[in-house]
């Protein structure tokens, strides 16, 4: 089943090691629980194949002590030795016992007919093996298809359920890439691994109780070689996986050789390092062809040794035991019984049945391991204890008005280290609140509070005077919308992806949406329009672009609570008073947050908070704060006024233009 192909596929994947087997183990059965059928069907297949494997020999065995060779009851030596166990037919087994004479009797037609029909049982056990073979892994990968079915799906909706703060903590792309190639292995495991190192058990132990059955010095013998084969099979298989691993790290350093190089290309020429460049280049580039051809000797050598060596088992039980046949003498004078031609047959087919099973258990061993590391990690995915989690008895947040208010809040992503500390203030509905800082003073924790992203560590957020705690957070988070600095965009059409704002919304919705954000002009100027599909993550748009796209969203949500932090950094002043206006239409009678690093933004907010360091050190509006000569002042100074200045001259006409409109 497995050439020199497969097993050098299987022993390329990286290979690691669970920490609590047993409990991952029952962790996997509690999936395949519900499927236990499956797995109990391809498990009595199996046992139903084996046994087609070792009674083929037995057969095989007749056909030879009862027609080819059978050996009359005899006196030698002094020594009585009785003839051939010709258990498959009776009437020459009472001739072999009647002597020489009555065995010569015994008609021609007679023992064809008895050849015919071990052949054909041989073949009917060969048919029905394969068959059953065929069916077993069947079962066993439909099974395995339906438990991965469902652990994907367990996967996903946690992954979607995860608070931000564990994203926060963990790297997306590992995660998932983690999680796919752990499923893939997971998915090799219980499509054929487990079930070939199953069988591939059970055939070498039973194959070995047979032997020891029929004749166990004999047994003894033909199997010395057998721990040989496992050691060299094991020694070979680890040293091509090392290799690979090796192969893997060189072919990561030549990669990185590669990427910096060419990254760094305008450097290299310019101080004249191309030699050195190509001879570092070089020896890493010779270093991942020694490891792999290091690797390919292991892998190749593989299945030659374990042959030649399996030609070594023939030889010893045909030695052996021809020895014995042919002196007519127990072997080596201290066996049991003196062995018959037919059991030598009978013990070539059984050593020649080690080789497959032994390769395919070392080569498969380590990916189940492999597999029961990657269900554990899987595993660890899914006991990830949700953070923020609805109250069993939380309640639907009402139509929010739009109060919402901090006290005395603290709140931080890591233990002991509060971000925020006593954040306290009230913006009163249909007010527009502007936060200011430098850049880490807290500004985005305390928007993230609102929606309820993260839990406060003290103190409380409350909208119309409920805690955000208390109600669902389905219901919370419908009415308020966000835009970030850096939005996502799915890759879809652009339609979709202003729809996602809200469903349920018609075209004309959508349309008037972005018409309403100013989005409208720079769509319609794509090659399709509303249609165009955007790349991953809106690649194909500039940065501007995109989050005039989930500004439009959000216009499109139609939020109770507005929150834009950094919504409009990348796109141009005019664009974004044209945004403002329109907002202000939207946003009557609601509450906004506004974070941003224009004047032009602030200046109208009905209340502006200075933060540093988490602490609100000053409030007021733009002109008193200004008036107040503070850390306001000073920011603006610094910050605003420069930006303002240049602005002003040459974008006078057009702000008074939109003013007027
Ligand atoms: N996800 C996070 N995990 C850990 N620390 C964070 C995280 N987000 C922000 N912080 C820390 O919290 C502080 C405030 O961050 P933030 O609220 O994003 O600042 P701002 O938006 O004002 O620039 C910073 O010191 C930052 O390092
Ligand atoms: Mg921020």
């Amino acid at each position: 089943m497995m050439g020199i192909d497969g097993g050098r596929r299987l022993m390329e994947g990286e290979t690691s090691k669970a920490a609590n087997v047993s409990a991952t183990l029952g962790r996997f059965w509690g999936y395949f629980r519900g499927n236990a059928i499956g797995v109990i069907i391809a498990l009595a297949l199996v046992v139903v194949v084996t046994w087609t494997q070792v009674t083929a020999p037995d057969y095989i065995g007749q056909a030879v002590d009862c027609y080819f060779y059978p050996r009359v009851a005899q006196s030698f030596g002094g020594q009585e030795i009785p003839g051939s166990n010709c258990w498959f037919d009776p009437t020459v087994q009472t001739a072999v016992n009647g002597g020489q004479e009555s065995l010569n009797a015994v008609p021609l037609d007679a023992k064809l007919t008895g050849l015919g029909s071990i052949v054909l049982i041989l073949l009917g056990l060969f048919a029905l093996g394969s068959v059953l073979n065929g069916l077993a892994f069947f079962a066993m990968s439909r099974t395995g298809q339906t438990v991965l079915k469902k652990m994907r799906q367990d996967l996903f909706l946690k992954m979607q359920n995860l608070s931000m703060g564990y994203y926060s903590e963990h790297e997306v792309g590992n995660l998932m890439s983690r999680i796919t190639s752990d499923t893939d292995t997971i998915q090799q495991v219980f499509g054929f691994a487990l079930l070939s190192v199953i069988s591939g058990a059970l055939l070498i132990v039973w194959v070995m109780i047979k032997m020891l059955q029929s004749n166990w010095v004999y047994a003894l013998i033909s199997l010395s070689i057998v721990p040989v084969m496992f050691f060299a099979t094991v020694y070979l298989s680890n040293q091509a996986r090392k290799a690979y691993r090796k192969s893997r790290q060189e072919m990561g350093n030549v990669n990185a050789g590669l990427q910096e190089s060419i990254a760094g290309v305008r450097e290299v020429q310019a101080f004249n390092r191309e030699e050195e460049s190509i001879d570092q280049f070089r020896l890493r580039n010779a270093a991942n062809r020694d490891a792999n051809v290091r690797a390919a000797s292991f892998t190749s050598a593989l299945n030659p040794v374990l042959e030649a060596l399996g030609y070594v088992a023939v030889g010893i039980v045909v030695v052996a035991g021809g020895l014995s046949v042919l002196r007519n003498q127990p072997l080596l004078g201290i066996g049991v019984e003196i062995i018959s031609l037919g059991t030598v047959f009978a013990f070539l087919q059984y050593v020649q049945r080690f080789n497959q099973p032994i390769t395919q258990i070392a080569v498969l061993w380590a990916n189940i391991q492999s597999a029961i590391a990657g269900g554990e990690r899987i595993f660890g995915l899914l006991d990830t204890e949700i953070e923020i989690q609805d109250k069993p008895n939380a309640k639907l947040m009402p139509e929010i008005q739009g109060r919402v208010e901090f006290s005395q809040v603290e709140a931080g992503y890591k233990v002991d280290q509060p971000v925020l500390k006593g954040v306290d203030f009230t913006a009163e509905t249909g007010q527009m609140i502007a936060i200011v800082g430098p850049t880490g003073a807290g500004k985005t924790t305390i928007i993230n509070l609102i929606p309820r992203f993260y839990e406060v560590t003290s103190g409380s957020v409350r909208i119309d005077g409920i805690d955000v705690r208390d109600v669902t957070q389905d219901s919370l988070r419908s009415q308020i919308g966000i835009v970030l600095q850096d939005t996502f965009l799915f890759s879809d059409t652009v339609m979709n992806n202003i729809r996602y704002g809200r469903l349920g919304a018609t075209d004309e919705d959508v349309i008037a949406a972005a018409k309403m954000v100013a989005a409208d002009t720079f769509i319609e100027r794509l090659p399709e329009g509303y249609q165009t599909v955007l790349g991953e993550r809106g690649s194909g748009l500039s940065q501007g672009q995109r989050q005039l796209i989930a500004i439009a969203r959000v216009a499109l949500m139609n939020p109770r609570i507005l929150i834009l932090d950094e919504a409009t950094s990348s796109v141009d002043t005019r664009t974004e008073r044209l945004i403002q206006k329109a907002f202000e239409q939207i946003l009557k009678g609601r509450t906004s947050f506004v974070i941003a690093h224009r004047l032009s933004t602030i200046r109208n907010a009905n209340v502006v908070m200075m933060l540093k360091d988490g602490e609100i050190i000053e409030r007021g509006t733009h002109q008193t704060l200004l008036a107040k000569q503070g850390a306001y002042y000073d920011l603006y100074m610094s910050q605003f006024r420069r930006e303002e200045e240049p602005e002003a001259s040459m974008n006078g006409k057009v702000e008074t233009a939109v003013e007027k409109s």
